[in-house]
């Protein structure tokens, strides 16, 4: 799919991001940009410790910035790897995303200079998605 001249800026900043990744164990780098519905940006990148099950990736370390910084209104998610292959939020990330953020749109690209990307909605992502009382809608 080809985006629009947004969506390759956010892949950019995604990019750079991806840069401050510590991924010593997986060896498989992300970076991710989360944008406010004011234009404000939060950068994230995947964690890795050896305590495996700790390591966080980079969709929730841009989200966890924002939310604990106050803010609650997201409009978009870019990530990118370094993989040929688009690469698209885990299983955890995406529950995450849409508690937070039900109707933010998702850009997801390839890296190794394969110029792809892919966008999509998070509710195209997690279907059925679990809710519970507590959830506040948008
Ligand atoms: N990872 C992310 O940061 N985001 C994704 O969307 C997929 C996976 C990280 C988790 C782990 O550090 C590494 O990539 C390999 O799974």
């Amino acid at each position: 799919m080809i985006g629009t001249d947004f969506d390759h800026q956010l892949i950019q900043l995604a990019q750079k991001a991806k840069e401050r990744a510590i991924a010593p164990i997986s060896g498989f780098k992300v970076g991710a940009v989360l944008v406010t519905s004011e234009g404000k940006r939060y950068f994230g990148c995947n964690i890795e410790n050896v305590s495996l099950s700790l390591s966080i990736c980079a969709e929730r370390v841009a989200f966890l910035k924002a939310l604990s910084e106050g803010e609650t209104k997201f409009i978009t998610l870019a990530l990118i790897s370094d993989s040929k292959d688009i690469v698209t939020p885990c299983g955890a990330c995406r529950q995450l995303i849409w508690e937070f953020a039900p109707n933010i749109t998702i850009v997801m690209g390839a890296g190794a200079g394969q110029g792809k990307m892919q966008t999509t909605k998070i509710a195209d992502l997690l279907p059925q998605a679990f809710t519970f009382h507590c959830h506040k809608k948008e």
